[in-house]
């Protein structure tokens, strides 16, 4: 074991983020008799995961016995407007419904059909009901599953720690990372023959998003410093349905079972808007009338689906439009509405946590009245780009899956897309790091003067007296995020960005901290504020390369998708290695689709 001044742990495979993606990874690798350590900067079940309330997407056909990988499949593509890996999109459709079945057999409480199958529901941009669920809180139900799986089998898990950097070997494999700990500040290295990075999202970078404080693109940077590749970083998702009132909790998820169990849009003037927004690629699925579209949720063999179960890019974008045109509500959102459509005693046991949030955070029955909503930060599509089996990166010995990885989705996620993406790809990176391990060829060193330099990077804060705060620069960092790198973009507002962005490393540099290193939270934001603004260079980078609108990037002055753009990721590089390095961008070619997924494809058309 390394002889390092810190605190010092050692295991074969050590995973950054305690979210579905990192527990499952976990699971995977001790039961390959692996030892494991995981590393999360919040608490044990506190992850982003809770968030994807709806249900997990797997083609189980419970509800719809039409509904096979293959639709499955071909959703999550033109979900993605083409830009998805497809092989990950083929793994994914083909795996969810036995990482499904494996979560009920490890405890997971499914709500049920009369006839007592898992029950699926409706959601954007999935051909038939396909979303097992528990209520409106499947996510959680899907951490405390795996997080119970995971404590019976004795992991160790270290909480309240933040990972700084990621550390190599002298033949530049992955070797392991620093971080400290958040209660004492004390520093500590981890060593590992691989390591996950299952970190999750980057919403903390756009001032309205439905992300908590741990959504700081963490595991993004991290992997790019350390010379992996991050594509798609430009989708950025925004969930058409956040809080929009009280202030205080704006961008707050509103689940969008609300409108897979019947929940409708409504402007001011008490239009259904949506059925002006239904793009050509939808058209001959999606209802043209009120009636057509109510007789989907009664029989799902007949009829066509209404408008409100578009993809989210599609709805987001609408609702975006209709408020700008001045038809929004007092609040700056539109109406969503349930009341008027289901029984109070079907909306309360439906959607337990919508009622209860609604009737806490804002004082509205939403058994009685609409919810005023409107468009919040909620999901990257691009990550880590890796190899869709093995979830391996350009780094040895560094994996990813999650949120942090990037490729399944393409340029727009489908909802309930991300809890199967977290089983599905948590399980065959935990499977890529045992198959490295077993091939031998591991990191031999651990460079301690790559942590050295990543502590005194981190202390260099409390040496300046007279920097600037760090929840100063957070904040100017999301409103310029929110109104230049938002849910409509230009080349100049890009740009523009970009500038700032530069202005920000300076920032950044000059930032000083007062007080000790224990539950310091000023100290523990200014070490993730060079995270954040990695992320967001990103974003803006790329936005700014793709002349184009497609899913989760939409250009004013480029409204249309353009079919040159739908043949390459861009692929950003790191070139120093540094927080404040340069990134760069590169076309990567998608992956060449096998004919036989082709031809699903064209089946669909
Ligand atoms: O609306 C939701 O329940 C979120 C689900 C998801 O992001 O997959």
């Amino acid at each position: 074991m390394t002889d390092s001044p810190y605190e010092h742990h050692a295991y074969d495979v050590l995973i950054i983020g305690a979210g579905g993606a990192g527990l499952r990874a976990a699971i995977e690798a001790k039961q390959r008799g692996l030892t494991v350590g995981i590393i999360t900067k919040s608490l044990l079940g506190k992850a982003h995961t809770v968030m994807a309330e709806g249900g997990i997407a797997a083609a189980m056909g419970n509800v719809s016995e039409e509904d096979n990988w293959m639709v499955h499949f071909r959703d999550t593509m033109r979900g993605g407007k083409y830009l998805n890996n497809n092989r990950m999109a083929e793994l994914h459709a083909k795996e969810s419904p036995d990482r499904v079945w494996e979560l009920e057999q490890w405890g997971a409480l499914f709500d049920r059909t009369k006839d007592g199958k898992i029950l699926q529901r409706d959601f954007g941009g999935h051909r038939y009901a396909r979303l097992a669920h528990v209520g409106d809180r499947t996510g959680l139900e899907l951490i405390r599953t795996l997080q119970q799986k995971v404590v019976s089998m004795d992991t160790d898990v270290f909480m309240e720690c933040k990972v700084l950097k990621l550390v190599h070997d002298d033949a530049g494999r992955i070797a392991g990372c620093v971080a400290y700990w958040r209660a004492t500040g004390e520093f500590v290295t981890f060593e590992a023959k691989s390591v996950i990075i299952a970190t999750g999202g980057v919403g903390k970078s756009w001032k309205f998003t439905s992300n908590s404080w741990e959504g700081t693109g963490d595991g993004h940077a991290m992997a790019l410093w350390a010379g992996a590749k991050l594509i798609d970083m430009e989708c950025i998702q925004f969930h058409p349905t956040g809080m929009v009132w009280p202030v205080s909790v704006r961008g707050l998820l509103v689940t969008e079972g609300v409108r897979g169990d019947g929940g409708v849009l409504r402007n001011a003037e008490g239009q259904r808007f949506m059925f002006n927004y239904v793009p050509e690629m939808f058209r001959a699925e999606t209802a043209e009338t009120e009636e057509e579209g109510d007789k989907w949720y009664d029989d799902h063999t007949a009829g066509r689906r209404p408008p409100e179960l578009l993809p989210r890019d599609e709805v987001a974008r609408a609702i975006n439009t209709e408020v700008k045109a001045g038809r929004g509500s007092p609040h700056g959102g539109v109406y969503l509405d349930i009341a008027s459509r289901r029984t109070p005693e079907y909306i309360r046991r439906r959607l337990p946590s919508m009622y209860h949030q609604f009737m806490e955070l804002a004082g509205v029955d939403i058994t009685r009245e609409a919810m005023e909503i409107g468009p919040t930060c909620h999901y990257i599509m691009g990550g880590v780009q890796v190899v869709a089996d093995s979830a391996a990166t350009a780094v040895p010995g560094l994996f990813a899956a999650g949120e942090a990885a990037g490729g399944l989705h393409g340029a727009n996620r489908l909802g309930g897309n991300s809890l199967s993406d977290l089983v599905v790809f948590g399980r065959r990176a935990g499977m890529g790091a045992a198959e490295y391990i077993e091939a031998g060829d591991v990191a031999t060193s651990f460079d301690m003067e790559e942590a050295e330099t990543a502590v005194k990077e981190a202390l260099a804060p409390f040496e300046r007296a007279d920097g600037e705060n760090p929840y100063t620069i957070q904040h100017d960092l999301q409103e310029m995020m929110q109104s230049l790198v938002g849910i409509i973009r230009t080349g100049p507002e890009l740009e523009e960005a970009k500038g700032k962005l530069d202005e920000f490393i300076e920032r950044v540099k000059n930032i000083s901290v007062k007080g000790g290193r224990a539950y310091n939270p000023g100290w523990n934001l200014a070490t993730d504020l060079p995270s954040m603004l990695t992320v967001s260079r990103s974003t803006a980078l790329a936005a700014s390369l793709r002349k184009e609108s497609r899913g989760g990037h939409t250009r004013e002055d480029f409204p249309n998708p353009d079919p040159e753009f739908a043949k390459f990721n861009f692929a950003l590089s790191c070139d120093g290695g540094d927080w404040d390095s340069p990134i760069t961008a590169a076309e990567s070619p998608l992956l060449p689709m096998p004919d036989e997924l082709k031809a699903l494809l064209e089946e669909a058309h």
